[in-house]
């Protein structure tokens, strides 16, 4: 199996089903329609739904009637760029290669931009066109899972301490709780549903979130080490600017910062060996996690 080629054809399915969730907007204004569309279409790796995808077809199920609720991840996960890198936030002027949403848009529509994608998410997990053949149980756990991974016990609680802990000394405990929630907590939400969606028992289903955890926690080192030694044509945002914010390279310095990465890469593994053959995809993406430069 290789990789690569799996992650382009699946990043193609996630882009095709997030083109068809687009011509549900029939009466949202132009404006809007095409700053959600710039960002949801930008060259993004869509790790999340692909996540989501890979952990459905290691419990031997096709992930087709899943598809617009895995990409409701990428639709959150959007959106909490866009709201990232607004002035008041990050204030960054690029992303995936490309001026930020309120550089192109400007920052009202920016926010309404972030808004309608986080709400329309939840009205693709509960629209019966999108979730005809997902079982009424299955689909509130999905709902729920995401809820709780985006909001304010997950990904908004990290952001908001990300922010409030810029220019302080910080500690590893805060540090940790930033990166736990702003990153790993949709990642690990990712990996869950689409186990859920595979219908993984609970004890398999545990096996998956140390999994989920562990890429979590590494995608959010791996993001602090490019911003020290990315190259910013592959990372495709402006580099160099985490020196005041709470980082592991800050906390631990590069090299325990690579240490620790190539740990929670094999926690992961281990924890799907379980999976057998079937974890293969998994595994690649864990030592893709660990390895990226974009
Ligand atoms: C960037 O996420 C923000 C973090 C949570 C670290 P990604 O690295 O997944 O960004 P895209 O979606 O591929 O652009
Ligand atoms: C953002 O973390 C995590 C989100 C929830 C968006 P960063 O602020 O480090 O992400 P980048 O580096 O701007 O992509
Ligand atoms: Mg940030
Ligand atoms: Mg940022
Ligand atoms: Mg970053």
């Amino acid at each position: 199996m290789d990789l690569a080629t799996y992650l382009h054809d699946k990043k193609i399915v996630v882009e095709n089903t997030l083109k068809d969730i687009c011509t549900s907007f029939t009466t949202t204004p132009g404006i809007l329609r095409n700053a959600m569309e710039y960002m949801l279409f930008s060259n993004g790796k869509k790790i999340r739904p692909i996540l989501a995808i890979a952990a459905c077809e290691a419990k031997g199920r096709s992930a087709d009637d899943f598809l617009p609720c895995f990409c409701t991840l990428e639709m959150i996960h959007t959106y909490s760029l866009i709201h990232d890198d607004l002035p008041s936030v990050d204030n960054d002027d690029l992303r995936r290669g490309r001026p930020t949403c309120h550089k192109a848009f400007g920052e009202a529509v920016a926010i309404m931009a972030g808004d309608g994608l986080l709400t329309e998410a939840f009205r693709v997990l509960t629209d019966s066109r999108f979730t005809e053949r997902v079982s009424p149980k299955v689909s509130r756990q999905i709902v729920f899972e995401i809820a709780h991974a985006a909001g304010t016990e997950g990904m908004v609680g990290g952001q908001v301490m990300d922010i409030i802990y810029e220019n302080k000394e910080g500690s590893k405990n805060i540090l940790h709780y930033i990166h736990s929630h702003k990153t790993a907590a949709m990642l690990r939400a990712s990996v869950r549903i689409g186990a859920i969606a595979g219908s993984a028992k609970t004890r398999e289903l545990k096996s998956f979130t140390r999994y989920g955890d562990a890429i979590g926690l590494a995608f959010q080192i791996m993001d602090d080490i490019l911003d020290v030694e990315g190259d910013e044509e592959m990372v495709g945002k402006k580099l160099k600017k985490d020196a005041n914010k709470q980082t592991y390279v800050k906390h631990y310095g590069i090299l325990a910062s690579k240490y620790k990465l190539e740990q929670l890469v094999d926690e992961a593994v281990k924890s799907i060996a379980f999976l057998g053959e079937n974890g293969r995809v998994l595994e690649e993406i864990a030592r893709f996690i660990g390895n990226r430069i974009s």
